[in-house]
């Protein structure tokens, strides 16, 4: 694994952004995976400065996010699709059809995770994929469990994530129960994976990944297995 310590938020989000671009230059029809949270949205400042400024172009770029609630319909504010118009997609020259979010409307949430694991295969994969990690070690909505998931699945979310992202809503009751996320399987089908954690918090998380060792309780130990991860983080992290 790749490791780049950066003495604070807007250098991760720098650095995560050029690694990021030199994807985009160098296979301009890139398939591109998003992630939504805290932790991507300086990065995708950046990368819309850099689409401003004439450096990168989003124009035959795909994208696949990670995760979506469910339900949860995209014209609510807290829904990924949301996110990722307001963050990215509105800024940026990208046709919004090559954009995809899992549907957090669909009448039948199992046949829609099928048909985003397929689309993600029939994209050929995806060339870099962009994760955070929640506190708990969750990549996507993976949450840490006895079994860990390969496909694209519909889960539930755990307690602790479930308060960690109450702060985005008018109340912990608001939060959905559920969520359509891709599985670790669809993660691994990204060539290559940028990893983004700041924050004190995430620590224990982070430790358990370098430990070398598989824990299903913490997901993100997973990506120990694969080829091309980059961990980009800020120094607190690995105190
Ligand atoms: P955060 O969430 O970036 O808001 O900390 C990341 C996650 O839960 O995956």
């Amino acid at each position: 694994m790749n490791i780049i310590v950066c003495k604070n938020y807007d250098e991760m989000s720098l650095r995560s952004a050029e690694i990021m671009a030199e994807v985009i230059k160098g296979k301009p029809a890139c398939v591109l995976g998003m992630a939504t949270g805290s932790t991507p949205i300086g990065l995708y400042r950046n990368l819309i400065r850099m689409n401003k400024a004439g450096e990168i172009s989003f124009k035959d770029v795909t994208t696949v996010n990670l995760d979506e609630y469910y339900p949860i319909a995209p014209t609510n504010d807290q829904s990924y699709r949301y996110f990722m118009n307001e963050q990215l997609f509105d800024h940026v020259d990208i046709d919004k059809a090559k954009t995809s979010v899992p549907d957090g409307t669909a009448a039948d949430p199992e046949a829609e995770c099928r048909r985003y694991e397929e689309m993600i295969s029939l994209l050929g994969g995806i060339d870099v994929q962009i994760l955070g990690i929640g506190r708990n070690g969750h990549i996507g909505f993976n949450e840490p469990d006895a079994k860990l998931i390969l496909d694209t699945h519909v889960t539930d979310l755990t307690a602790s994530t479930i308060e960690a992202n109450s702060r985005f809503f008018a109340s912990e009751a608001d939060v959905p129960r559920r969520a359509l996320t891709m599985g670790i399987g669809s993660i691994f089908k990204a060539r290559k994976i940028i990893l983004m954690v700041s924050g004190a918090e995430k620590k224990a998380a982070v430790s358990a990944l370098l430990s070398r060792t598989l824990d299903t309780n913490f997901p993100l130990t997973m990506l120990n297995l694969h080829p091309d991860v980059t961990l980009v983080c800020t120094a607190d992290v690995l105190d």
